[in-house]
Order: structure tokens, then sequence, then C-alpha cells
């Protein structure tokens, strides 16, 4: 591992624009690849925020067409992220970054609003309270579908994951470590790997109080998810969400 050096890289975007396959390059500095890798996870955070926000609505026994619709989802991802980051999604030259770059943020938005869009039956059933539609679950599928369209890996990661699926590399699973040793609250860590030229970027996720009702205590007690809660305690490192791009050549 090695910190990024101040070269130009080429980094090679698979798929995202080639509707038909196609492959796209762009020339970008590694500040560039390193702020679109980090506006990725931050772009995907944001996602799992308005769904925690959303929760209760979500789960409404009482309720039928609950209006959170890919629409809602997506207005409301838009100001938070504008928020936390400063860049606009409806003015994506606010980011300051190359079109290809700006176009993957957008990619992910949209995968985004299909993931909302496709569990609207669910989302919308009466009678049922808990449905399994939260924060993770979404993350999953999100995160599984922009992977495939683009080339570049997104995913949620911890030590002892629920999900098989989001079992750390041993890349990630060193920082994990290290995280868990020098806590830094949301600092994204950012590596280029030597051996296979990836840029990798991992942004912490801390437990709030709302995620304990899961993810808290009694350790081992099942949660409504039919998970064995973890018995975290506020604050406590959640995991992290990791982006790795494929850098192509390096000139
Ligand atoms: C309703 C219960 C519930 C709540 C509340 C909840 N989680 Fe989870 N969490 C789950 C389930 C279930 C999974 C596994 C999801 C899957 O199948 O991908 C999971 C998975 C995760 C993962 C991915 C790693 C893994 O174990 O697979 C992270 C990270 C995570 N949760 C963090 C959080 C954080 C942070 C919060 C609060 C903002 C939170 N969770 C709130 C149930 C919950």
């Amino acid at each position: 591992m090695k910190c990024v050096a101040q070269k130009i890289l080429m980094l090679t975007v698979a798929g995202i624009l080639g509707i038909m396959g196609s492959y796209a390059e762009a020339e970008v500095t590694p500040y560039q690849a390193e702020e679109t890798a980090r506006l990725i996870a931050a772009l995907l955070s944001t996602g799992r925020v308005v769904i925690d926000r959303n929760q209760s609505l979500i789960d409404d026994p009482n309720k039928g067409a609950k209006g959170f619709t890919p629409e809602v989802f997506e207005r409301q991802v838009i100001n938070e992220f504008r928020t936390r980051t400063g860049v606009d999604l409806t003015h994506p030259a606010s980011a300051h970054l190359p079109p290809e770059m700006t176009n993957l943020l957008r990619a992910l938005l949209d995968a985004s609003k299909e993931v909302v869009a496709e569990a609207q039956p669910v989302i919308n059933q009466q009678g049922v309270g808990y449905k399994n539609f939260i924060p993770a679950t979404f993350g999953s599928r999100v995160a599984g579908r922009f992977s495939t369209q683009s080339g570049i890996q997104l995913k949620q990661t911890t030590l002892q994951p629920r999900n098989p699926k989001n079992a750390p590399d041993p890349y990630e699973e060193a920082v994990l470590r290290r995280l868990l040793t020098q806590p830094s609250q949301s600092v994204t860590i950012s590596d280029v790997e030597t051996g296979n030229n990836t840029l990798r970027v991992l942004t912490p996720i801390y437990y709030t109080r709302d995620c304990l009702t899961c993810h808290g205590g009694p350790a081992g007690e099942l949660d409504i998810s039919g998970y064995r809660k973890e018995g975290a305690e506020e604050g406590d490192l959640a995991g992290a969400i990791s982006v790795s791009i494929p850098l192509d050549t390096v000139k």
C-alpha cells in the first residue's frame, strides 16, 4: 500500500456510459479519482440515511400507499447530498470533476432510485410492519447493481458481516482492524494497491442510537430482522463503505 502519488493516471471506467457495453476512459488526476471514489461512498451513505429517516413511514402497518416514491427519495437524497458534500447533483459541474466522473454519480443515483422503485410493492403493503427494506438491504442492492454496471466495486463491509456478500477482502479487513484501534471519525482512507493497481477508498460508518435496536445489546438476542444482535454501542465502528476503482495506465 502506498499513498496516491501526484502523477496523471488513466482511469478506465467500464460500461457506464456505454449502454451497449462500450468502455469509456477518462484521464484524471489522482485527486480527481480519489474525490470521485469519496463522493461515490458519500452518495451510497446518503441513500442509506434517507432510508433510515423514512423507516417508520416504510414500516407503518396502518398505511397503504406511503408516497415514498423514487422521485421523493431522489429529492431527499439530492438535498442531503448537497448539505453533506456541497455537490449539487442537479448541476453536476458543481463537483468540479470530468463529466465521466459525474456520470458515475448520476448512475449511482439512478441505481438507487431503481432499487426504491422495485421495492414499491413491499413499501406500500398495508397490514405489514417490518418489511426488511432497511438501509443495509437497500445498500447491498444498490451496491451490487452499480458495481455490475460500472466496473467500479462498491460495497458495505464489516469484520463480522451478517450478509456473507459483505465480507471484507484482505485490504478491507486490514483497514477495518486499524480503524478499531485508531478511531478516526469520518476520515476517509485511501490507498493505491500496487499489485493490481486499484484505487481503494474506505469511508467508515459508526453506529448511531437508531441502529442499536438491531445491532445493539444484549448480544446474541435475535433482532426484528432475524439476525443475532452484535451488542454494539453508540459510536462503535459499524463497518465501512468501500470503493475500488481499477486504474488503467499509469503515465
Ligand atoms: C431493522 C434492523 C436493523 C437496523 C435498525 C440497522 N441494521 Fe444494519 N443490518 C441489518 C441487517 C438485516 C443486515 C444484513 C443486510 C443484508 O442482508 O445485506 C445489516 C447489515 C449492516 C451492515 C453491512 C455489513 C453486514 O453485517 O452485512 C452494516 C455496515 C450495518 N448493517 C450498519 C448499520 C447501521 C450503521 C445502522 C444504523 C444507521 C443499522 N445498520 C441499522 C439490520 C439492521
